[in-house]
């Protein structure tokens, strides 16, 4: 049960008359040790007279016989004895009141003051203080964006005011890039000068050149990404995000998503033992990227095929490494802090890691009457099945509706049996875990269209990366313009403490 106003209120309350003067006033409220004295006429409450105005009148050199309509405060506002406390609360903390008559109807019944509460608060236990959250967070809404959303029940999600999917069929990459950092989609003089922008911006800085063969001996490419924009940050001197203005953080956001491609098409190619291909100001992002992965310049269908997949993973509501990076940008830490905290976020199975484990288990399966016994035996283990389920969809997932398309324009056998794979899988996922609806996730066409697409497999999630860094950055321009430091808190759950230490040796 609410603890409710009438619970803890003082009364009688202290009262006296417009026309009394201060002496006789705070005479009243000494006798009954209370801050505070109601004012009324005919039964019904003019003002509050508090503590606060006697000092206010003593501080102006006021006379005790001054009357206390002339201190007081008309009209207060006034809680119900039905309220709930937490009502009365931010009545008070929010208009910094101390004391608030309590009327039932016409009639005063009593005063609530700040005192009575914090009283209540002393003896509330501490895990009732906070606001209990789902565990994963699911549903809870954390911050506000104007960059998109996701509506799961419907299976449609929006860049600001767009269809991602419309986007994807008609725009390209630097388009929706432009969008999310600018807030419109850019007229040819603007994009011209985009382009221009960021093309530029694509090399690596020299330091970071010198570094990179020695990080990709050790590493994965997305794992090298992360160090690289670690040391990125480094060389270029990145501020805090609380020392830039908008400006600064703009640019060194455009340069972060310009280079992260470069970054990456580096790494894999240092990794394999190849050299590093140089980007071409000539090309777009998408095909200037491919270019990079392997020196052949791209069919404008691969090319399509790629930019499309990458238009649909820039943004995706406030999905874990999107989390992840605004929780650091609100710190006021660096872009390349809050960037390669959203690319570790980014390499889990259960977020961007998946696409390569989907089409491993397409080759495990082999064909397609092998499906369903597969699939049924994964299950039943209890094994996850890669590229199926979503947090937030509970319908097909336009993404994957859409990259089935592009997997089948781009024809092949690999797209053909992932169709069948898929619907196999829908069925025994309703069949087995009944009610969970689950269905097929951006992932499972995702591994397929860049398979499709000559892209290793080793490079599916940097892949996803190279285009979910414009997301990232965009959220962290928002998170930087209105920013709260985000910091939850926990419920402690361990042995009751403070308990005493364990006898030691030492001492
Ligand atoms: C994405 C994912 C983590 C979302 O999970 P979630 O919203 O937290 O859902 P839960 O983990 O609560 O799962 C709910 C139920 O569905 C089952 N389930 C969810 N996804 C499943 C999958 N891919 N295969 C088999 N069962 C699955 C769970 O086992 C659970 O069953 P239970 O109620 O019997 O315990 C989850 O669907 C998953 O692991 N998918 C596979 C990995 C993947 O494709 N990741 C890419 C995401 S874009």
């Amino acid at each position: 049960m609410p603890t409710r106003v009438k619970d803890l209120l003082s009364r009688p309350a202290v009262t006296c008359t417009a026309t009394a003067t201060l002496t006789g006033a705070a005479r009243l409220m000494t006798d009954a040790g209370i801050g505070s004295a109601v004012v009324t006429e005919e039964g019904k409450v003019v003002g509050i007279l508090t503590e606060r105005d006697l000092l206010r009148a003593a501080a102006a050199g006021a006379p005790g016989d001054d009357a206390v309509s002339a201190w007081m405060t008309a009209n207060p506002d006034v809680l119900s004895p039905d309220e709930e406390v937490g009502a009365a609360w931010q009545s008070l903390t929010h208009h910094h009141y101390r004391h608030l008559p309590v009327v039932d109807g016409s009639e005063l019944v009593g005063v609530v003051s700040l005192r009575d509460l914090v009283r209540i608060a002393r003896v509330r236990p501490p895990d009732e203080a906070g606001t209990d959250a789902p565990p994963g967070l699911e549903g809870v809404i954390v911050a506000e964006t104007e960059l998109g959303d996701v509506r799961g029940e419907e299976g449609f999600f929006h860049y600001r005011q767009y269809s991602a999917i419309d986007l994807a069929s008609k725009c390209a990459l630097e388009d929706v890039w432009y969008l999310l950092f600018f807030g419109a989609i850019p007229g040819s003089a603007e994009r011209a000068d985009f382009d221009a922008r960021v093309r530029g911006m694509r090399n690596l800085p020299s330091g970071l050149r010198d570094q990179l063969p020695a990080l990709a001996a050790a590493g994965a490419p997305l794992g090298i990404l992360r160090s690289a924009v670690s040391i990125l940050g480094s060389e270029l001197d990145w501020k805090p995000i609380l020392d830039l203005d908008h400006d600064e953080l703009v640019e060194q956001a455009l340069r972060l998503c310009a280079v992260v491609p470069t970054i990456l098409a580096a790494a894999w190619n240092l990794g394999r033992g190849a050299p590093v291909i140089e980007p071409r100001p000539d090309l777009g992002a998408t095909e200037n990227y491919l270019w990079m992965l392997d020196g052949i310049e791209p069919t404008a269908a691969r090319a399509r095929a790629v930019e499309r997949y990458q238009i649909l993973t820039i943004d995706h509501g406030f999905n874990a490494s999107t989390f992840t990076a605004r929780v650091i940008a609100s710190t006021g830490a660096d872009l390349a802090a809050a960037v390669c905290g959203a690319i570790g976020a980014l390499s889990g199975p259960l977020h961007g890691g998946a696409p390569s484990r989907a089409l491993a288990m397409l080759d495990e399966i082999g064909s397609p009457e092998r499906a369903n016994l597969w699939l049924r035996a994964a299950v039943e283990r209890g094994d996850r099945v890669m590229g199926f389920g979503h947090r937030v969809y509970k319908t097909d997932d336009p993404r994957s509706v859409f990259l089935r398309d592009v997997a089948g324009s781009l024809g092949g056998s690999l797209a053909d049996f992932a169709a069948k794979v898929e619907r196999t899988a829908v069925d025994v996922l309703a069949e087995l875990k009944p009610g969970r609806r689950l269905y097929t996730n951006v992932e499972f066409y995702a591994g397929v269209v860049m398979s499709s697409c000559g892209i290793a497999r080793e490079m599916f999630t940097p892949t996803f990366a190279s285009s979910r860094v414009i997301g990232w950055t965009a959220h962290v321009l928002e998170q930087a313009a209105h920013n709260r430091l985000i910091r939850p808190a926990a419920r402690y759950v361990g042995p009751s403490a403070p308990q005493p230490l364990p006898r030691t040796t030492a001492s």
